[in-house]
């Protein structure tokens, strides 16, 4: 298995190296790029750690050699929010860096699972899978859109409104990465009730909760380590899928649901292409399905920015 981190000088880059460092099945191979001078010396730094996971380090003239052979390509290049900005606001700088980054994807492992981390995610997956259909490599089943932060944020915040342990919540989150998009379905979490207030405080402060980390660091960037944290479940989940075992994750893909929006984060089920099966989300409460109705014509409209971006 061979997994490649693009953007793996940063804040989420190095995080989620150092969890895949230790958490990869023996015999993997972690190859880091970032364009940010340092990143041979993350390489080396996360060497010394030992587990049997071959770390190679790639400065910006070598983006080919990071990415022949990958099974997985994960993108977390670009910049991060400041407070006051929205994701939106990054599109300017962050979609032409993820574009020429899967144009390498597309000439040297047009074959890997892509994870798309870089903001706005509701539009820079669309670049992705743009760019991908220009090359004449694009397969829908394997493009993702990390979107496993909204997922373990709600179920953090559950766990600690009801006093349960965290590890044993689990809540369903669809749709797209940014304010109202995020859609947590609170209705389906299992043995556990809600008032109407607590639903709609709680789905308020998931919607919000990368803003209440960009204001936290104050200027000094956005989530990095609790996304790593994040990166690391899907892409671990994603190499236990292809390697068999039956893994069921939220992520945003191309769902083809006309009455939804071309990309939208579903259960899926992985597998050893990536998805194996999009799953349904289920039956929504009136208060889910009333947010799912206002928020989609945004959603669409992030897509299309993504769109005519590399058809433009
Ligand atoms: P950061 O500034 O700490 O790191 C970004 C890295 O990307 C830097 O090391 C930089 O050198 C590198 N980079 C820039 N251009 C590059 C290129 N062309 N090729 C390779 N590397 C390049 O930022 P961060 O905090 O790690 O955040 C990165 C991105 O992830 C931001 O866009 C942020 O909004 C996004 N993000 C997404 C989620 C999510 O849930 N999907 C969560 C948190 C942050
Ligand atoms: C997050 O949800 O934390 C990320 O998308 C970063 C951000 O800008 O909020």
């Amino acid at each position: 298995m061979k997994v490649a981190v693009l953007g793996a000088a940063g804040g989420i880059g190095q995080a989620l190296s150092l969890l895949l460092k230790t958490q990869l099945p023996a015999g993997s191979e972690l190859a880091l790029y970032d364009v940010a001078p340092v990143v041979p010396g993350v390489a080396v730094d996360l060497s010394h750690i030992p587990t049997a996971v071959k770390v190679t380090g790639h400065g910006k003239d070598e983006l080919d050699v990071a990415l022949k052979g990958c099974d997985i390509v994960l993108i977390p290049a670009g910049v991060p929010r400041k407070p006051g900005m929205d994701r939106s606001d990054l599109f300017n700088i962050n979609a032409g860096i993820v574009k020429s980054l899967v144009e390498g994807v597309a000439e040297n492992c047009p074959e890997a699972c892509l994870g798309i981390i870089t903001n706005p995610v509701n539009t820079t997956v669309a670049i992705a899978a743009e760019t991908l259909k220009a090359k004449g490599v694009y397969n829908k089943n394997k493009l993702f859109g990390v979107t496993t932060l909204d997922v373990i944020r709600a179920e953090t915040f559950v766990a600690e409104l009801k006093g349960l342990n965290p590890a044993n919540v689990h809540v369903p989150v669809i749709g797209g990465h940014s304010g109202t998009t995020i859609l947590p379905l609170l209705s389906q979490v299992e043995g556990v009730s809600f008032t109407d207030e607590e639903v709609a405080n709680l789905t308020t402060r998931i919607q919000n909760a990368g803003t209440e980390v960009v204001e936290a660091k104050a200027g000094g960037g956005s989530a990095t380590l609790s996304m790593g944290q994040a990166a690391a479940r899907f892409c671990l989940s994603l190499v236990a899928a292809m390697q068999g075992e039956n893994i069921v994750e939220y992520t945003y893909v191309q769902t083809d649901d006309s009455d939804d929006a071309a990309f939208f984060a579903h259960p899926v089920r992985l597998g050893a292409n990536g998805v194996e099966e999009i799953l349904p989300y289920g039956e929504l409460s009136a208060f889910e399905q009333s947010a799912k109705d206002s928020m989609l014509e945004g959603l669409r409209g992030d897509i299309k920015i993504g769109v005519e971006f590399v058809n433009a």
